[in-house]
């Protein structure tokens, strides 16, 4: 049994047993589950009039909490929902958000809207599930809600009935929803911290709350929760083998020697002089970060630089186990098939091309601990997304069809552990299990 599975299994059993004692608990104080959360009563959605400027602020707001990207179905219309976003506990489809009055948020007050982004619950006082990040969302102010609101409020009317969803039992209920909740979610608008700078907080701002950088970021446990020591430590994406790296670790996302220039860099354009973005994360600076302001960019950057106390971890970074050599016939097998297939681009000393194909020496993809991202690289290929400061982004055609297990496991060893890079080798099982 692989360990997802067995975190899921144990999941489970601590989910009914929990879900169980507090229906229980409920029960016996007189309560129904659904009462869990007492609902607000509901406010009529009286005529809304956007001020001045309100709904370009939301529109800008949208782009910087990547609301689209999630609410928008492939090949689907705008914010009219559909697309289903996978966990493992099932997937949870992301709602209409287009004001239609039967499908939509049509009937939606701003104080309603404000309670789902806050406090997680919908109107009907029913808490979402967390694949929603409400957990990063609740930082964002009143202020911003209401923009997007009156963003949301301006677009066309699309009528598209949401999906129901598809959380396995007893991931969906409301007693395990509440239990998760207990555990890991405290509502709190962002507060900015006296110490640091203008530019820190509004780095800090955007990167815990609207930016939602942490729900792809940080280490989860069985239940999918993740606690504050975890922020920003570095998070697998189980459903998608990929692996979001630490962003404050100097040694897996790498930020400490990178300058904020060239951070800003890569998530306005989708490469920078040391490697592009590649699989989820090209989706982010594809339909988000590339929209943001120099500005904004910049005081994320400001906030994610180790030294700037963005997380207490920082600093004690995972010191690098020694690495073992990887068997040399995989690494002979693994030169070949480079320089077959990979070295026309990347350069026979891994040295890649400036502007067109990332360096693969010194690489931060490569070098990490996780070779899922490298092997996802190399079988599915990929475009960077394509920005305004990189509109005809160079790609890398899949191998998933012409390179097989043993052959995936030998190039990507080479990469690791050639160039002067020195990562654990990968074995043939590593490389079955990332798809
Ligand atoms: C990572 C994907 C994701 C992102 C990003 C995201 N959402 Fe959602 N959202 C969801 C999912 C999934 C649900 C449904 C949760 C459930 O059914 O329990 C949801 C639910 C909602 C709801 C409740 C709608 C209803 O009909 O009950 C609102 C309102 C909402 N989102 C607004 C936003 C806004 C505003 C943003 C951007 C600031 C945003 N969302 C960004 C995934 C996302
Ligand atoms: C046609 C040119 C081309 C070939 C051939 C090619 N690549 Fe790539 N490679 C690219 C481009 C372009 C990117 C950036 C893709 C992206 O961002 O989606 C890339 C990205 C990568 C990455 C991720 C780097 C990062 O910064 O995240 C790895 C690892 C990689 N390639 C390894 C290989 C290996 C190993 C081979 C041979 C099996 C190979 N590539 C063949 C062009 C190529
Ligand atoms: C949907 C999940 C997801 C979200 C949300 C997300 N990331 Fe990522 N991110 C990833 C994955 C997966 C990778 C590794 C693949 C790659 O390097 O492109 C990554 C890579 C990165 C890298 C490159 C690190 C390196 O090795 O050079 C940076 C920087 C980054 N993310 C910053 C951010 C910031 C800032 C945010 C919030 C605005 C964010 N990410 C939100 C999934 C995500």
């Amino acid at each position: 049994m692989s360990r997802l599975r067995f975190a899921f299994v144990y999941a489970l059993v601590a989910v009914v047993a929990i879900g169980g004692a507090v229906a229980l608990l409920l029960i016996g104080l007189g309560l129904r589950g659904d009462d869990a959360v007492a609902p607000e009563p509901p406010v009529a959605a009286g005529p809304f009039v956007a001020q001045p400027g309100q709904v370009e602020r939301g529109a800008y707001l949208a782009r910087a909490g990547n609301c689209g990207g999630c609410h928008t179905a492939r090949g689907g219309l705008p914010y009219a929902g559909g697309r289903v976003i996978e966990t493992p506990f099932g997937g949870v489809p992301a709602p209409n958000l287009t004001p239609d009055l039967e499908t939509g948020l049509g009937r939606w007050s701003a104080a309603d809207f404000w309670r789902a982004l806050h406090d997680g619950l919908a109107r009907d006082g029913r808490p979402y599930a967390p694949a929603f990040p409400y957990p990063d969302f609740t930082l964002v102010t009143r202020e911003d809600a209401d923009a997007l609101y009156a963003y949301l409020r301006s677009l066309p009317a699309v009528r598209r009935a949401n999906d129901p969803g598809r959380l396995r039992f007893p991931y969906g209920t409301t007693p395990a929803l509440a239990v998760w909740r207990a555990l890991y979610f405290r509502p709190g608008v962002f507060a900015p911290e006296p110490a640091h700078d203008a530019t820190w907080n509004r780095g800090a701002y955007l990167v815990r709350g609207l930016g939602h950088c942490e729900a792809c970021h940080a280490s989860r446990d069985a239940l999918g929760g993740a606690s504050a020591a975890a922020s920003f430590t570095g998070g697998a994406l189980p459903t998608q083998h990929w692996y979001a790296p630490a962003l404050a670790a100097p040694v897996e996302a790498g930020l400490a020697d990178a300058d904020a220039t060239q951070l800003v860099q890569l998530l306005k354009t989708g490469v920078s002089p040391r490697g592009a973005v590649i699989g989820p994360m090209a989706d982010v600076v594809a339909t988000s970060t590339q929209h943001l302001t120099h500005e904004d960019l910049f005081a994320m950057a400001v906030y994610l630089q180790p030294a700037s106390g963005a997380n207490p971890h920082a600093t004690a970074s995972r010191a690098a186990p020694a690495v073992p050599d990887a068997p040399p016939d995989q690494m002979k097998a693994g030169a070949a098939i480079y320089h077959d297939h990979c070295a026309r681009c990347h350069g026979d000393a891994g040295e890649g091309a400036a502007g067109a194909y990332p360096a693969l020496a010194g690489n931060r993809s490569v070098l990490l601990a996780s070779p899922v991202n490298v092997v996802q690289a190399i079988l599915g290929g990929g475009f960077p997304p394509s920005t305004a400061g990189n509109p005809r982004p160079y790609g890398m055609p899949p191998f998933v069809a012409t390179l097989d297990e043993t052959q995936v496991a030998a190039v990507a060893t080479y990469v690791r552990q050639s160039f002067g890079n020195r990562a654990p080798a990968v074995s043939v099982l590593e490389v079955a299990r990332s798809h």
